[in-house]
């Protein structure tokens, strides 16, 4: 009877499993109807109540002197799930000729969120089956650069121009500097002066750019400075932050279309997603938060035919909107977005990475490390010019995301605090939502309509492990449970008795309908041998799951695939299994 002796050991031992491995970023079936949702309506009111007491405090953060419009938007809802919009009490006293009071269609600056919306527009007009294009076969003063025959690869004074792509542009692994004249310049305004008292040496007129902030550089400009700067690296060396990336990203798709860089903006993000908040250059005053003097706080400020870095305007409930476009996949084809939402390079802190133009970064869904491979993945840009902060950020695994929009003198950093302070009321929010609303979809016991068969298995989400969790699996008498794990790991006889096994089932995303106006819904089950050792070591891993993914087929069905039958009311009645070729009725 060892099959007892299993059974015994698997329930005696599984206050000491090891992690389980889950397939990355799929997690739980995306939570919905979440404004219905009592946990979503707390976490509404505690975050209520810790910006009204931390942020809105002007003894802790001196909010007196700046405004903001944040909002967290989900995929799911059309209405923020939250938000919160705060004017400062000084902005009467500034003679401002902006808004007196700042709401959700209140227009604030977005600096360098701008970089979303030119990916966007990018890939809604071109896609991204030309990343791999050098830029000179779009922008002819780049290819009169370059000198024909001549090796680049390693120059301290040319970029490898021929081997700067689109994709390289976008993901900021173009090794360019950062800009020309604009930021950091330290002969434009009045660090010019300063630069020579600490001991810059003087330099020519000819040296010195003849446009940046005011004027401005205009095209010939741009590309004869561009000419004279010398690369940091060579292309796909490490991610270098770049501005000039993006404005050669505008020039290109502007060269491909014969359309200004702003039409292509309105034509293909502004007008179908209605967003009537949203500027490529700066709209009437009447709409923005403006804490100063239009031209004092960078209102006004035009950046020209740099816009596509920075220049761009919009309200908190704008950004909402475009990021739930884009989380559902409105302008582009679903798999281009999933393209978009992944991080091209890892970047030195092994929890953040980098996309176009995304930081990337792992948020934690559990406390300590008791579970590190239980993270939420996010895609954010941060933006900052003049007097205004702003931030986008875009959590794939949950379909929600952040819209922080800030004006005014605020302590630095407040932009990624709120996002900090957004993350940890919502993120235990929603992984609390998602599991209880797969435990009362999923959860339960499924058996064979034939009595005469012993087939059954139950599924529990449980607050600890990831994904829909097996609890049993029997199929015709057989535990499969065991059988599983044991044929993906190739477990001898001999090793039988110390198997562990734990079956999980993702959300894969696939589904059918059906013609009685339900869904078949697919998920993937990984087998894991909880008895193998945590072991994380130059080359030995203890997760990496998606090696195993429908390993064990059955005359071309996998084992690892298990479909749901929801009926037109959105109940799960049965459970199939590719492999098995059975179907298992939902026991009430
Ligand atoms: C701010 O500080 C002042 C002076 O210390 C105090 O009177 C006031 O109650 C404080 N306000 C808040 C909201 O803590
Ligand atoms: C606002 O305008 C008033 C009246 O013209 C002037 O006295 C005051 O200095 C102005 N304040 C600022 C911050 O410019
Ligand atoms: C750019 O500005 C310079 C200096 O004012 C001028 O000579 C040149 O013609 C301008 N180029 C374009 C394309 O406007
Ligand atoms: C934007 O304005 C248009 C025309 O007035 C209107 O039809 C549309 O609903 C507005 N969009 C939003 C998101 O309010
Ligand atoms: C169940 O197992 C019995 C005994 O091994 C076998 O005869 C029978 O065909 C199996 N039934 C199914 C539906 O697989
Ligand atoms: C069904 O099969 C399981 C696994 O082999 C076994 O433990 C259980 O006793 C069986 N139940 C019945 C009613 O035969
Ligand atoms: C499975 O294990 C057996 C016995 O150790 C071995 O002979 C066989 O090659 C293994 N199969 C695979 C696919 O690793
Ligand atoms: C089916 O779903 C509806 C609403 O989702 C629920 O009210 C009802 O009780 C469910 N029926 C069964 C049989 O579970």
């Amino acid at each position: 009877m060892w099959l007892f002796g299993i059974l015994l050991l698997y329930f005696s031992y599984s206050v000491y499993a090891k992690q389980n491995c889950p397939l990355y970023g799929l997690g739980y079936p995306k939570p919905t109807n979440l404004l219905a949702q009592p946990g979503i309506k707390k976490a509404a009111e505690s975050l209520d109540s810790v910006f009204s007491q931390y942020i809105e405090n002007a003894n802790s953060t001196g909010s007196e002197k700046f405004s903001y419009s944040v909002e967290v938007f989900s995929a799911d809802e059309d209405e923020p799930l939250w938000s919160r919009y705060w004017t400062a009490p000084n902005l009467e006293t500034l003679n401002s000729t902006g808004v007196t009071k700042v709401d959700g269609d209140t227009v604030y600056r977005l600096g360098s969120v701008t970089k979303v919306l030119t990916i966007l527009t990018f890939l809604a007009e071109a896609g991204d089956g030309i990343w791999n294009d050098p830029i000179t076969k779009y922008i002819p003063e780049i290819k009169a650069m370059v000198d024909d025959g001549i090796d680049n690869s390693h120059s301290i004074t040319k970029p490898d121009w021929d081997f700067i792509t689109i994709g390289s542009l976008a993901s900021q692994m173009s090794g360019l500097v950062r800009d020309y004249a604009l930021l950091g310049e330290l002969t434009q305004g009045s660090t010019a002066a300063r630069a020579a008292q600490i001991g810059f040496p003087i330099i020519g007129s000819a040296e010195i750019p003849p446009c940046g902030n005011r004027p401005v550089c205009n095209r010939t400009q741009f590309f004869e400075g561009l000419n004279k700067l010398p690369p940091s690296f060579s292309p796909y060396v490490t991610p270098a932050y770049s501005d000039i990336g993006y404005t050669l990203l505008g020039y290109a798709l502007e060269q491909m279309t014969g359309k200004s860089f702003g039409q292509l903006v309105q034509d293909k993000v502004i007008l179908p997603l209605g967003l009537n908040h949203t500027f490529y250059s700066t709209p009437k005053d009447s709409l923005g938060i403006i804490p100063g003097g239009r031209y004092q706080t960078n209102w006004a400020f035009n950046m020209g035919n740099e816009s596509p870095t920075g220049n761009m305007y919009t309200s908190s409930s704008d950004l909402s909107r475009i990021g739930r476009a884009i989380l559902r996949s409105s302008l582009l084809p679903p798999a281009m977005t999933r393209r978009w939402l992944k991080p091209v390079t890892f970047s030195s802190d092994p929890k953040s990475g980098v996309g176009m133009p995304w930081g990337v970064r792992q948020l934690p869904l559990t406390k300590g490390t008791d579970s590190p491979y239980q993270f939420a993945t996010s895609f954010n840009k941060v933006g900052t010019l003049g007097k205004y902060t702003a931030m986008l950020a875009i959590i794939p695994d949950f379909d929600i995301g952040f819209s922080i929009l800030v004006a005014g003198e605020a302590p630095s950093g407040l932009g990624t605090s709120l996002a900090d302070a957004l993350s940890n009321t919502y993120l235990p929010t929603m992984i609390n939502t998602a599991r209880s609303q797969a435990n009362e979809m999923y959860g339960g016991t499924y058996s064979s309509s034939d009595s005469a068969l012993n087939s059954s298995l139950s599924i529990v989400v449980d607050s600890a492990t990831p994904g829909l969790s097996l609890s049993s699996w029997i199929s015709n008498g057989t535990n499969l449970m065991f059988y599983s794990v044991a044929m993906a790991h190739n477990i001898t006889k001999s090793y039988w008795e110390k198997v562990r096994p734990s079956v999980h089932l993702y959300p894969t995303g696939l589904w059918d309908a059906t013609s009685d106006g339900g869904k078949r819904v697919a998920f993937k089950a990984v087998f894991e041998d909880l008895s193998l050792s945590n072991a994380s070591k130059p080359f030995t891993t203890d997760c990496a799951t998606w090696i195993s993914v429908a390993g064990i087929m059955y005359g071309s069905k996998p084992l690892d695939q298990f479909i749901f039958n929801i009926d037109a009311a959105g109940n799960v009645t049965s459970v199939e299994n590719a492999a098995l070729r059975n179907r298992l009725e939902k026991v009430a």
